[in-house]
């Protein structure tokens, strides 16, 4: 079948919105509207995930599960960012590897949903279904009728956020921000008292190293632009495929089509079956495309998906975040990697530890364990020396604000603490201490037996 940006709709089971007229038109102002992001930094991000790949960087893909509009603050926002500076600094001043820093933001405002419907209770108490809340490009959080109704209009609504957020977080990171010369920029306030003394002292040891590099660099007179600024770039799932084709373009001099809604879409656990929607319009793009795996796919599937997805095996295109939970990833990554190994495919392995670790507390609360999350990780790195590949980075849910969704690890929550600030609309996020002990644990383990 030949693919165009609309060829996935022929393969989707039902429509979301019943409402064709108002989808047409919301669409029609999407493709009106100038792209969110540019050819020119798609392809620099495929030449970086191609040095990934080859074990000469590392990936940090992180934000919320869900953005919502109403989070798109200057706090909420810069708080993201300075954790990910942060974590990055820790992982490069270990590895001696430059990050790719990529922000779970700019457009991660739709959710999958096992159940597009749910039955709540209506306020004359009697039970009423619903459209599941399928996040904000979709349709709204609180639970009546109205608020359900998936509506077209948030499609412009959730484009023009992300212009919002996008446009203060280029402004921030090139406008010296992110300037490895001012850390202190990177701060979050008083916050640093949350961090374990272990951490709060591993995060001042790399920012002292770091440091030591810059005034060494002043004192010879080197002049580098790696020096004085950082790349950053966006990422959502591809879920909402109307919102992503409608943004679906080509470009003056280059081949083909690219994806300009975000940098780095990708294609989530529920989503990625081989004859579904999802996967025809991946197929199509240019953008490099993250795929989820979870612990039931197999090697076999693995490489059909990356055969229909990147089927010249080009570098820099396919990146494969795997989400298997703390205890399979020993019984279950292996067959994959040894399977891609086996067949010669370029591909960044990425550990997803959050998504697998997941679990239900027995006052019906959704949680992690820090200590599941950061053993996925090491679990993985150690899976990945063992079998002679690369160990390409992670993929987590955190944010800036002092939630407590996440439990264990060093700040040591446990199941009764997580109704004091439990805000997600979605996954549980780790916090500020808690992303700081995974960057830390991350660097550890990724030093350890070298
Ligand atoms: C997510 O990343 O928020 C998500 C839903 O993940 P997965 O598709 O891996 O379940
Ligand atoms: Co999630």
């Amino acid at each position: 079948m030949e693919w165009t940006p609309d060829s996935w709709a022929a393969k989707a089971a039902t429509t979301l919105y019943p409402d064709t007229e108002a989808l047409a038109v919301a669409k029609a102002k999407l493709a009106s509207l100038p792209p969110l992001v540019t050819s020119w930094e798609v392809e620099r991000l495929r030449e970086l995930i191609a040095e990934a790949q080859d074990g000469k960087r590392l990936w940090l893909q992180g934000g919320d599960c869900a953005e919502s509009l109403v989070d798109c603050t200057s706090d909420i926002v810069t708080s993201k960012l300075k954790i990910l500076l942060q974590m990055s600094l820790v992982l490069l001043d270990a590895t001696k590897k430059p990050v790719i820093r990529v922000g779970r933001l700019a457009g991660q405002y739709a959710k999958p949903r096992s159940n597009p419907f749910e039955t709540v209770k209506g306020s004359d108490g009697t039970p009423v279904e619903l459209h599941s809340y399928q996040g904000d490009l979709v349709n709204r959080h609180e639970a009546n009728a109205a608020a359900r109704r998936p509506d077209p209009m948030r499609l412009v609504e959730g484009y023009h956020h992300a212009a919002m957020t996008l446009n203060f977080v280029r402004s921030l990171v090139h406008g010296g921000f992110a300037d490895p010369h001012h850390p202190e920029n990177w701060e979050l306030g008083d916050r640093a008292q949350e961090l374990a003394t272990e951490l709060r002292n591993a995060y001042g040891r790399a920012r002292e190293s770091l440091r030591r590099v810059l005034d060494l660099a002043a004192a010879l007179d080197v002049r580098d632009a790696a020096l004085t600024g950082v790349e950053f770039f966006i990422s959502h799932e591809g879920l909402n495929l109307h919102y992503e084709e409608a943004q679906t373009r080509r470009v003056p001099r280059r081949q083909g089509y690219y994806d300009l809604t975000t940098h780095f879409p990708w294609i989530g656990e529920r989503t990625r079956a081989l004859d579904g929607p999802h996967i025809e319009y991946f197929r199509g793009i240019v953008n490099p495309v993250g795929v989820k795996l979870g612990p039931k796919a197999t090697a076999d599937e693995v490489l059909r998906l990356i055969e229909v997805l990147n089927p010249s095996n080009a570098a820099g295109k396919i990146v494969l975040i795997a989400r298997i939970g703390a205890s399979k990833v020993r019984e279950v990554l292996p067959g994959w990697v040894r399977a891609i190994e086996h067949a010669k495919k370029r591909v960044l392995w990425v550990c997803d530890p959050m998504h697998a670790n997941t679990r239900g507390t027995a006052a019906g609360i959704k949680t992690r364990d820090v200590g599941d999350v950061v053993s996925e990780v090491s679990a993985s790195i150690a899976v990945h020396r063992e079998l002679g590949s690369v160990f390409g980075g992670v993929h987590v849910e955190l944010t800036g604000e002092n939630v407590t969704e996440c439990v264990g690890g060093a700040m040591g929550l446990a199941d009764d603490d997580l109704t004091r600030n439990y805000a997600t609309l979605c996954d549980p996020r780790l916090n500020y201490a808690q992303s700081i002990e995974l960057a830390v644990s991350m660097a550890r383990a990724l030093t350890a037996a070298e």
